[in-house]
């Protein structure tokens, strides 16, 4: 049964699609199937995960647009390490809209990837940094969350509480086996005082679990949207490659999926 998983956090810079195409990517390389779905209108997911030469005709827009009459598996692409993702674009600030009066306009999504959830072991959602409907739609349908605390920015805390709040609120208004896998402290730097004040403020304001797996800071993380490459396709050695594929282990060990032989490198 697939595991749908948001990478949530109102705030921007954080390391949300970072974490999303990388932990996809690293779930591939592990030899499970996953589906990345941009939600984010800066599309910075999609243009990571598209294939050199490709242009996408069909987007998260075109089916949120139009749930009714959409086929999903036409909006469906697949990457070059082959992650299959539904890319956005700017267009998405506009669906938002077009949205905003359906009814039970929270559950679109969830509807929608119903009849292929299972063709998946992980769907991973890139969220937009805010609460807006695209992330509301994104709880709808995860089993977990993952939230992305910068540890080198103590300010990244700023409004971390009132999410951790919301999420729970969508967990009981609109879906009940919504759960926060964890913490994902990013931009870690083990040595710096930062780190430990940012460590130990999150855990004194929350009861949701950190995960065991930091994301180190390493500028090569920051190289990967230029040259449009996850981690993996780019340095696979950096030590924010070795980061994200134990918070693969991890993510597999907590939805309690065996890992199997690495098949793709
Ligand atoms: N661990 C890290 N070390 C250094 N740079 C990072 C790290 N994680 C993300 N970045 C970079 O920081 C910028 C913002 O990260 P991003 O994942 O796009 O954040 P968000 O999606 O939360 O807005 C991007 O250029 C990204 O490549
Ligand atoms: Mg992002």
């Amino acid at each position: 049964m697939s595991k749908t998983i948001a990478i949530c956090n109102k705030k921007g810079g954080v390391g949300k699609t970072a974490t999303a195409v990388n932990l996809a990517s690293a779930l591939t390389r592990a030899n499970k199937k996953v589906l990345v779905l941009d939600l984010d209108s800066q599309h910075n997911a999609t243009q990571i995960l598209t294939p050199t030469g490709v242009k996408l005709t069909q987007t998260i827009s075109n089916l949120m647009e139009n749930a009714d009459e959409a086929n999903v598996s036409e909006c469906i692409y697949t990457s070059e390490e082959g992650i299959d993702f539904i890319g956005s674009s700017s267009r998405l600030t506009n669906t938002e809209i077009a949205i905003a009066g359906a009814s039970f306009r929270e559950t679109i999504l969830k509807r929608l990837l119903m009849d292929i959830e299972d063709n998946y072991d992980f769907i991973i959602i890139d969220c937009p940094p805010s609460v807006g409907l695209m992330t509301l739609n994104a709880l709808s349908m995860a089993d977990g969350v993952i939230v992305p605390i910068k540890s080198n920015d103590f300010s990244s805390l700023d409004g971390f509480a009132d999410l951790i709040k919301y999420i729970k609120i969508a967990q009981m208004q609109i879906n009940p086996k919504l759960s926060v896998t964890g913490i994902l402290l990013t931009y870690y730097s083990p040595t710096t005082n930062i780190a430990k004040l940012v460590c130990e403020k999150t855990e004194s304001i929350t009861s949701v679990p950190i995960l065991k797996t930091k994301i180190r800071l390493s500028t090569t993380v920051a190289e990967t949207p230029a040259v449009r490459k996850t981690l993996f396709q780019y340095k696979p050695n950096n030590k924010a490659s070795v980061d994200y594929q134990e918070l693969a282990k991890e993510v597999m060990e907590l939805y309690g999926i065996k890992e199997t032989a690495n098949g793709c490198g």
